[in-house]
């Protein structure tokens, strides 16, 4: 298991695997270096991305992915765990997120590792899905 910088060769390839798992497109912000789009790969497969920012001492995750047929077998917690110590190791001493109130499925990864819920966004995204604004302390 490898995590590592994704290759810009590699963007259709997780471009792909996104449009599967979310049913929409990715402009490529996400995919931009200052947003360190970061793969986990097994035997030579991405199966995960993730996407973030951080600044000084504080951390945005953007985006986090697991591949469809990979979902559920404990790789997500695997990436947010990986991107938890990496932020700490730079010194960044919060982490910020949103998502949307009908994912329960990230949120309870979220609140697994520690994230809690500071803040509401009516209508927040165009499906009009409310956001949950979450963040952890490192
Ligand atoms: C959200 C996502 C990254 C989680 O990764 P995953 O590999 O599927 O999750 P894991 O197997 O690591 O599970 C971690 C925790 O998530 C929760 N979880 C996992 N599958 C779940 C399900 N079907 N229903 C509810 N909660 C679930 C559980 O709390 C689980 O911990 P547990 O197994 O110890 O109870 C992944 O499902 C995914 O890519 N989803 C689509 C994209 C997305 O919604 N991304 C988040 C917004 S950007």
């Amino acid at each position: 298991m490898t995590f590592r910088p994704l290759n810009p060769n590699e963007k259709e390839i997780v471009k792909s695997f996104l449009r599967d798992v979310f049913e929409r497109d990715f402009d490529d912000s996400f995919f931009s270096e200052n947003n360190n789009p970061t793969v986990l790969e097994i035997n030579g497969e991405i199966i995960g991305f993730l996407s973030y920012f951080y600044i000084l001492d504080e951390a945005e995750l953007f985006l986090i992915a697991v591949k469809k047929e990979f979902q559920g077998l404990g790789y997500g917690k695997i990436l947010l765990e990986y991107l938890l110590n990496k932020l700490k190791e730079n010194n960044v001493k919060v982490c910020y997120l949103e998502v949307s109130s009908k994912n329960s499925r990230a949120i309870n990864l979220y609140k697994k590792l520690g994230f809690y819920e500071y803040g509401y966004r009516e209508k927040y995204y165009s499906s009009s899905d409310d956001a949950i604004l979450m963040k952890k302390e490192l």
